[in-house]
């Protein structure tokens, strides 16, 4: 896979935030390779942002998506998202997260936007369950819709996914 987008975010003066957090530099791409995924399953933990996957089963996840987003600060995954499509009318967004150490600094924005673009002409649903997250889509231009439903069949990750 190619890298479709770059982000670059420095702190400056006259920029409103420049003095609230240490300048970050960070890359968006949609890259996998060289992800470890048992630091990202440890730092989504550390966020309370588990979910149960093992970071096999995470792999998997992402491996399988229609598209995905990585955001990385050298070395580190700092920001994950990923969309699910059927490459024609719906596609469907989750696990987005960014490392509690560069939130509000665009990088959630960066990575949704990035996805957005390569589904056009697409509806995209996703489930949100935070305040932040809440905020995060409402800036972006989502709008809640109502009667949205779901059901686990089974029991959660009781699959062969994640055995
Ligand atoms: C939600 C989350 C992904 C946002 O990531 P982020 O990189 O900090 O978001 P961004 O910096 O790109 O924020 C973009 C905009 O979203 C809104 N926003 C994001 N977090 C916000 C917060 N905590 N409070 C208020 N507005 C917020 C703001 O409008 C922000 O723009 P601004 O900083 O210029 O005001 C991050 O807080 C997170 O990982 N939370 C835990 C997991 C989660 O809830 N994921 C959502 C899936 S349901």
């Amino acid at each position: 896979m190619s890298t479709t987008a770059a982000a670059r975010v420095q702190g400056r003066p006259g920029c409103a935030r420049w003095w609230q957090a240490p300048p970050v530099d960070y890359s968006v791409s949609d890259r996998l390779e060289g992800i470890n995924w048992v630091a990202v399953r440890q730092d989504l933990a550390e966020d309370d942002f588990d979910n149960g996957r093992t970071p096999d089963a995470l792999r998997r996840s992402f491996q399988a998506s229609a598209h995905v987003a990585v955001a990385r600060a050298g070395e580190r995954v700092i920001g994950l998202a990923r969309l699910l499509s059927d490459g024609v009318c719906n596609a469907y967004l989750v696990d987005v997260w960014t490392a509690s150490s560069h939130r509000r600094q665009g990088v959630a924005r960066v990575m949704v936007g990035d996805l957005a673009r390569r589904v056009p002409g697409q509806h995209i649903g996703l489930q949100v369950d935070s305040e932040e997250g809440r905020r995060l889509y409402h800036s972006l231009g989502f709008r809640p819709q109502p009667e949205f439903m779901s059901v686990v069949v089974g029991a959660w990750l009781d699959n062969d996914a994640n055995r």
